[in-house]
């Protein structure tokens, strides 16, 4: 048994994660006079919320007529129906005002002339339930929303007394033999101390595990942290087949030239300088949904007409646009490409690949954010004392494939949500539980055991053959053959684990140790993925099943469930709910309207 001395924290909530959905979510547990505690392994403002680009979704209607039923037509239809329609139709009602509240909080957006909020096209966002043209939804500040939500809300957070414990990782929940969490035990990456988190509510906002792939836009902090915490409570993780490509990754550097490019008026060619979508998307062309989009570019550079001298990716063109609506509107990306691509937008196309992106599936909660353990008796069971927002969390808003700029409000509207439910179900002051010995002892356990790790394969070596295994089985397009050996790749290298080295067996940065317990978040989320993926034989979303080329709502309209035990992943499913929160009769949706039927755009 592993001997450490910590210090405990006593508090009403504490929220592990600092982006967009921890952020949102510790303001407004704080503003409620919760005792509030936020811990992160970064500092707050280098959250890879940070590196949202082109904006937030909102039917403001400032550039033209919108409405929330219309945002949340193409929320279902982008999810492939497969989103919870309850949680749908509350993200897309409550939108504009968690807009509003950024705004009056101190989010610079960019203006129209009126000054009101601007807002710019993005895929998959329409009008008249997709019969009309695009609509201009996406409020924008520049291309750099989420670095100045962030950076509002780490102000607004302080400014309320939350309290922050920077550089603190996460190592383990602290849960109650009956299956309540009572709080974290973290590790103070600076000082080596360790530490006891007491909590009436713990709230998971780690983000996602895009870093299980060999190339991410995400950042490479982005370790699915608080999935594996969850995995190893024997709690499941919903829908982890869906991995979202983002078609815009910058050719071998992987950054993000935002979908804002085209919303603005970019738009991709292949090797012969055809505008290739017009082909696969009549309607909205090259701001058809982004798993649409990344398939079409896929198909076309399979077929010979990719660019650039291996014929392995695609121009994205700006330099039609005239200069200065780049440098006003476009001037992150503008920089990203000069740096990473060596190419000046204003002269020259961009070189771009579908690049993974964003974690449709996670820990499943209620629209509430509160974590569910789905049982067939009961699959609304809730877990108390904890719950998931953001990239973490699985709602499920997004279903299978997400639109993009509504990653950004899922991260407000729903760590909202979560604090106005923390506002109704915590007792501020309240005394909390004793945690529960044995759970800490397993967390301290679990550490000492990588610390002194003496196996035969390094982090670094075996998290690339996670990587590499993940990116080629686990793709844009997947068949029961790649699916078949991405599985027993994955088995064979989770299995490795066992035989980690780690070498710096110190406490105060150390951060060999801190990759390698990164790594035990990372494995269980990509097994999840890749057995999940094996397991559904339909295409549904960001799922192309060269197999099953067809959505098989009779089958597969279902919510996968996946327990992860070492190298077993346990599978089972759970209904989507088909119902919204209020019938047309009551001011809501016409369910006609978001019927399910085939995908075009
Ligand atoms: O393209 C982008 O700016 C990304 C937005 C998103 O993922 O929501």
């Amino acid at each position: 048994m592993a001997a450490y001395e910590y210090e405990t924290h006593d508090y009403d909530v504490v929220v592990v994660g600092a982006g967009g959905a921890g952020l949102r979510a510790t303001l407004g547990m704080a503003e409620q006079g919760l005792r509030t505690a936020c811990v992160t392994k970064v500092f707050p403002t280098r959250s890879h919320t940070v590196a949202a680009q082109g904006g937030i979704a909102a039917s403001l209607s400032n550039m033209g007529p919108d409405h929330w039923q219309w945002h949340m037509y193409d929320t279902v239809k982008g999810s492939d129906w497969l989103g919870d329609t309850d949680a749908m139709e509350y993200l897309a009602r409550e939108a504009p005002k968690a807009v509003y509240e950024l705004e009056h909080y101190g989010v610079p957006f960019s203006r129209t002339e009126e000054g009101k909020i601007y807002q710019r096209p993005f895929g998959g966002h329409t009008t008249e339930f997709g019969e009309g043209p695009p609509v201009q939804r996406t409020c924008a500040a520049a291309d750099r929303t989420g670095h100045a939500i962030l950076h509002t809300l780490y102000g607004q957070s302080l400014k309320q007394k939350a309290e922050f414990y920077i550089e603190y990782f996460a190592i383990d929940l602290i849960m109650s033999e009956d299956g309540v969490c009572q709080g974290v035990v973290c590790w103070k990456l600076d000082d080596g101390t360790m530490h006891v988190f007491k909590a009436k509510m713990v709230v998971l906002a780690t983000g996602g595990y895009g870093r299980a792939y060999f190339s991410a836009t995400s950042a490479h902090t982005c370790t699915g942290d608080g999935n594996g915490m969850v995995a190893r409570q024997g709690l499941p993780l919903q829908d982890m087949e869906f991995v979202q490509f983002h078609p815009t990754g910058i050719y071998g550097a992987g950054c993000l030239i935002t979908e804002g490019a085209r919303g603005e008026g970019g738009y991709l060619t292949n090797s012969e300088g055809e505008r290739f979508m017009e082909r696969y998307a009549p309607t909205y062309k090259d701001l058809a949904s982004r798993d649409v989009v990344s398939r079409c570019m896929t198909m076309e550079i399979r077929e010979g007409r990719g660019v650039g001298a291996e014929g392995d990716h695609i121009h994205l063109h700006l330099n039609h646009l005239p200069p200065e609506a780049l440098h006003l509107r476009l001037p992150g990306i503008s920089e990203s490409a000069r740096i990473f691509a060596g190419v000046d937008v204003t002269k020259e196309p961009i070189p771009v690949l579908p690049t993974v992106h964003y974690n449709m599936g996670g820990i499943p909660t209620n629209y509430w954010g509160e974590v569910l353990h789905p049982t067939a008796e009961d699959p609304d069971r809730i877990v108390p004392g904890l719950m998931a927002v953001g990239e973490a969390g699985c709602a499920s808003v997004h279903g299978a494939n997400r639109l993009g700029s509504n990653s950004l409000i899922d991260l407000v509207v729903f760590g909202r949500a979560a604090a106005i439910k923390a506002g109704k179900v915590v007792t501020p002051g309240a005394t909390n539980a004793t945690p529960n010995a044995a759970s800490i002892q397993y967390a301290f356990d679990r550490f000492d055991g990588l610390r002194h790790a003496k196996g035969n394969i390094g982090t670094a070596e075996l998290r690339l053959e996670m990587q590499k295994a993940m990116q080629a089985d686990a793709a844009v397009f997947r068949t029961d053959k790649t699916l078949g050996e991405g599985v027993a790749k994955m088995q064979a290298v989770a299995g490795k684990m066992d035989d980690i080295s780690v070498s710096d067996r110190s406490l105060i940065w150390n951060s060999d140790l801190m990759e390698t317990l990164e790594l035990t978040n990372l494995m269980p989320n990509a097994l999840a993925t890749i057995v999940s993926a094996e397991a559904r034989k339909e295409s549904r979303g960001a799922h192309a099943h060269e197999d099953y080329p067809d959505r098989d709502d009779a089958k597969w309209r279902v919510h996968s469930i996946a327990k992860v035990d070492g190298i077993k992943v346990d599978l089972s499913y759970r209904r989507v709910v088909t119902d919204p929160l209020t019938k047309e009769d009551a001011g809501g949706i016409d369910m006609k309207k978001i019927a399910p039927k085939a995908r075009v755009y």
